[in-house]
């Protein structure tokens, strides 16, 4: 239901035409002054008159008595007041047809990228990258919803003189057995060994950058190890990628871009962008504010910026695409900045639809993150804890324990803690605030969910028919504007590449509707009553449903 669309068909003006009256059209702050607003004060000058005046004038152009119930003068603004009953009607009809699984919006021929969680091979896939691969995984099912294509891209941490290091640490000390049971944690260990060791010994920096040009040059060995490696690493982030319930379509990493550097390179250099500065390449970028670009070291090395500057060209390339976020930490903000601009100096026009979505730092309770000495908390490690955490609870309550059950409420608690906030937030976890069933918590919603749910198996079957007189009520009306908003708040979701949106919208539909319950019985003893009320119970269910679901999250029926 579009309520701009309501106030259009029964108002027309010779002021203006109905696209403009469309476009100035605002919903109200506070349902005290209606469903939707036309602020008068810029019309002011081309009519001389004063706004209120005005609006005067429009009130008597608009049809009333009809969807449109009545209209109100207000200062500077003309107020609608839509007809409860007709709206409440049609909008529980139209969340009848969506039914409880939300097919996506019709499709727009448009694609976007997203790249998200993009991890570091041999690396531990810590609490630091919950923000990246919920936000990003989130705005993958949120564009899909909104009828795009969504290509979701891991570009993988696969390049570097790091790895040289590792390959050294592994053929010094690596133990097979223990790598295939402990994993990346192996790994790690072998890494802050490397780390401690060439502290001491100096020619152990000198092995690990000969290995790594190794792997660049293709030695078998090290490019057997490296694989292994990495096999480990994708094989354990796979896990975690389940739990939470993310996908990618590609994992072209930056060791993917080696052969595709040299083109980007040849082109900086004869478009007369690049320059030396002490024996390296860099693009200067100081008109810009900026510290220079380093495209090529010293060495003859590439850097972390040329795989990217590679990668967005292959994107556009492969994908075509309307738009290509990077849902990447604040601390890269300059280096996104850098590399966005280099591919305008370039002269590509699709820089401008390159997107940069940064979030804040994550830490857990105080505790600082450092791979270097060691000091992780595993991604894994605190959905584990989660869901461990509301089975003791259940087992408590219930003196049983569901498994199924347990891990969608406890992942389902992290993920929503990770998108209750402002994206750009710092974000610092508990599991006690993450866990709450008071608050704006993932279990409050799953429990308003699960509620719905029982209510309306409890009450089985119903015959009946609509009665506005059901919902005659502040409440209920908010309720029904509420369920009505769900398109429109998945859209500003993802034009604010904000998931935390949803999030609120979940929390103001679950709290609204609680108000109508605690003072309406749904199941009645007049069965058109409780049929109605059913219906808007229905409906609440349901968006809450498919809006958990677009935060990455599970509804339970049961708790
Ligand atoms: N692997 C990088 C890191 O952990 C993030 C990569 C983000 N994506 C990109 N195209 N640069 O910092």
């Amino acid at each position: 239901m579009d309520f701009k669309k309501i106030v259009c068909e029964n108002f027309k003006t010779e002021a203006m035409t109905s696209d403009e009256l469309y476009a100035s059209l605002m919903p109200t702050q506070d349902c005290k002054n209606g469903d939707v607003c036309l602020p008068c004060f810029r019309f002011a000058k081309a009519l001389r008159k004063s706004p209120a005046a005005i609006a005067e004038d429009f009130k008597d152009q608009v049809n009333t008595g009809g969807a449109v119930e009545k209209c109100e003068v207000a200062g500077g603004y003309l107020n609608f007041f839509l007809n409860k009953a007709y709206i409440t009607r049609a909008v529980l009809d139209e969340c009848a047809q969506k039914g409880d699984t939300y097919a996506p919006l019709s499709r727009l021929n448009k694609t976007i990228c997203i790249d998200y969680s993009s991890i570091n091979i041999a690396k531990p896939f810590h609490i630091g990258h919950l923000l990246t691969t919920v936000i990003g995984g989130s705005l993958y099912r949120v564009y899909k919803y909104l009828g795009y294509d969504v290509v979701g891209i891991n570009h993988l941490g696969d390049w570097g003189t790091q790895f040289g290091k590792l390959i050294v640490a592994y053929k010094k000390w690596g133990d097979d057995e223990d790598i295939e049971k402990r994993k990346v944690r192996a790994l790690l260990d072998l890494y802050v060994r490397f780390h401690k060791e060439a502290e001491k010994d100096e020619s152990l920096n000198d092995e690990g950058r000969y290995w790594f040009k190794q792997i660049e040059d293709g030695n078998p060995e090290a490019l057997a190890i490296f694989e292994k490696f990495k096999e480990i690493t994708l094989k354990e982030v796979a896990k975690v990628y389940d739990k939470l319930g993310v996908k990618f379509d590609s994992y072209a990493g930056e060791s993917f871009y080696n052969d595709k550097m040299q083109p980007i390179i040849d082109e900086l250099q004869n478009k007369g962008l690049l320059t030396e500065s002490e024996g390296a390449k860099v693009v200067d970028l100081e008109e810009w504010g900026m510290p220079p670009c380093l495209i090529v070291k010293k060495d003859g090395a590439t850097l972390y910026a040329t795989r990217d500057l590679a990668a967005a060209k292959y994107r556009h390339d492969t994908y075509d695409f309307d738009k290509c976020l990077y849902v990447v930490a604040y601390q890269q903000n300059l280096h996104f900045k850098q590399v966005f601009k280099v591919l305008e100096l370039l002269g590509y026009d699709w820089a401008d639809r390159l997107v940069h979505v940064p979030f804040g730092m994550v830490s857990l309770e105080g505790s600082t993150l450092s791979t270097r000495e060691g000091k992780v908390v595993f991604l894994d490690d605190v959905l584990d804890t989660a869901v461990a955490k509301v089975g003791d609870v259940m087992e408590q309550k219930q003196g049983k324990r569901d498994e199924e059950t347990a891990k969608k409420v406890g992942v389902g608690a992290v993920i929503f803690y990770a998108l209750s906030s402002a994206r750009i937030k710092d974000l610092v976890f508990s599991y006690d605030k993450a866990l709450s069933f008071e608050g704006e918590t993932g279990p409050y919603l799953q429990y308003a969910h699960a509620r719905c749910r029982s209510v309306i198996a409890k009450a089985g079957e119903v015959k009946g028919k609509f009665s506005a007189g059901a919902l005659d009520s502040a409440e209920a009306y908010e309720v029904v504007k509420l369920l009505n908003a769900f398109d429109q708040t998945v859209r500003e979701a993802a034009e604010k590449y904000e998931p935390s949106v949803i999030s609120h919208y979940l929390i103001t539909l679950a709290k609204a509707y609680n108000k109508f319950y605690i003072d309406n019985r749904i199941v009645t003893d007049d069965n058109d009553v409780t049929f109605t009320r059913l219906a808007l119970t229905k409906a609440v269910a349901a968006a809450l449903k498919n809006g958990l679901k677009l935060i990455l999250i599970d509804a339970v029926d049961k708790m």
